[in-house]
């Protein structure tokens, strides 16, 4: 009867020995685990079957059935290792570093062209002694237009082609209220000397016009400021900014908070005065707005018009941008299409 009792536990071993191979993951070990030692396993349902033994073979049957089941523990805890082992180095291989993989290009980002001119300007005119002042995007009716001597009639002040928030205030129209702020600030020190940077809104919208574009406000008061300081200091900027053969041309106009008033072209860049389509035959291009301070403008900011003079002007930014770099649109300062912007 012997025989029968180990017969029977062989068979068990070979079952196991067979399966065991063929676990190849830690789930399925688990899963043998269970059939074989678990509960309600292979194990149990031999000691359940004890009862078909002779009271003598049954010590025999007990002990090589627990000889088994730490076997099958050891066996099933050493497959365990192994497969851990071999899952771990097998992450490790996916994950390991390639030092010699080329490394991925970081994109820089650049400066806006319209940033390059602006501290082109700013740096210019920081060299030639003047300070740099920022003020309010958001701007009272009272420094936008009337201390700067703008009629109530004026068209500027049309809501047709003015931001208004409310009826005292506005999105500046220009950078020339900080002519006012900052003579307010200042009086009655000298000299003041000062440019002023800075976004501005108007109701416009075509292939030169944008509701938001940029200037930059300049201004000097002194006693004896005249205009040959005014044509001396832009001829300066014009030939840091453009090259050394430009020439400037004055031309009368009217600003109500200068008198007298110029508009001052270039030559043209383009053809150097010949006439070229840039310049429309003409050999000139306008660049800005100045005059000598209205002495209204000066008294209202609390400086005597009778002991003291200056000289003020406006640069478009964006006017000088695309001169500067052949650009037709001015709508492609504010797409951010990267091919544009790269290119500068
Ligand atoms: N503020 C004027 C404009 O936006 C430009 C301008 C003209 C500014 C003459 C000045 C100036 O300072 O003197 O069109």
């Amino acid at each position: 009867m012997q025989e029968k009792v180990r017969e029977k536990i062989e068979e068990l071993q070979l079952q196991f020995q067979q399966e065991i191979n063929g676990a190849l993951d830690l789930e399925a070990v688990e899963k043998l685990r269970i059939r074989f030692l678990g509960k309600k396993g292979e194990v149990t349902a031999l000691m359940r079957g004890m009862s078909q033994f002779s009271a003598e073979e049954r010590p025999l049957f007990g002990k090589l059935l627990n000889e088994f089941k730490s076997s099958a523990e050891q066996i099933l805890e050493n497959r365990k290792k192994e497969l851990k082992e071999k899952d771990a180095s097998l992450r490790w291989e996916k994950e390991r570093l390639d030092i010699t993989l080329p490394g991925r290009p970081f994109p820089l980002g650049r400066k806006h062209p319209l940033t390059i001119i602006s501290e082109e300007i700013e740096e210019i005119f920081s060299c030639m002694g003047f300070q740099i002042a920022e003020g309010p995007e958001v701007e009272t009716d009272y420094y936008n237009f009337e201390a700067l001597n703008i009629p109530k009639e004026h068209p500027a002040r049309d809501m047709q082609d003015s931001f208004y928030i409310n009826p005292e205030v506005l999105l500046r129209t220009h950078t020339s209220p900080m002519q006012v702020r900052t003579m307010e600030v200042m009086a009655p020190q000298l000299p003041v000397r000062i440019i002023c940077p800075g976004k501005v809104y108007r109701r416009d919208d075509d292939v030169t016009h944008s509701p938001m574009f940029h200037q930059v406000e300049g201004l000097v008061v002194d006693k004896g400021i005249s205009l040959a300081d005014l044509k001396g200091i832009l001829l300066l900027f014009t030939r840091e900014m453009f090259g050394k053969g430009r020439e400037l041309r004055f031309r009368p106009s009217f600003f109500p908070f200068t008198e007298p008033s110029a508009e001052v072209d270039i030559s043209c860049i383009i053809c150097g005065g010949s006439g070229c389509r840039t310049c429309g035959d003409t050999g000139w291009l306008e660049i800005l707005g100045s005059g000598m301070v209205h002495p209204r403008v000066l008294e209202v900011s609390g400086y005597n018009p009778e002991e003291v003079t200056g000289y003020a002007f406006g640069i478009g930014i964006e006017r000088i941008a695309m001169l500067k770099y052949g650009i037709d649109d001015i709508r492609l300062f504010y797409q951010n299409d990267l091919r544009m912007l790269q290119q500068y």
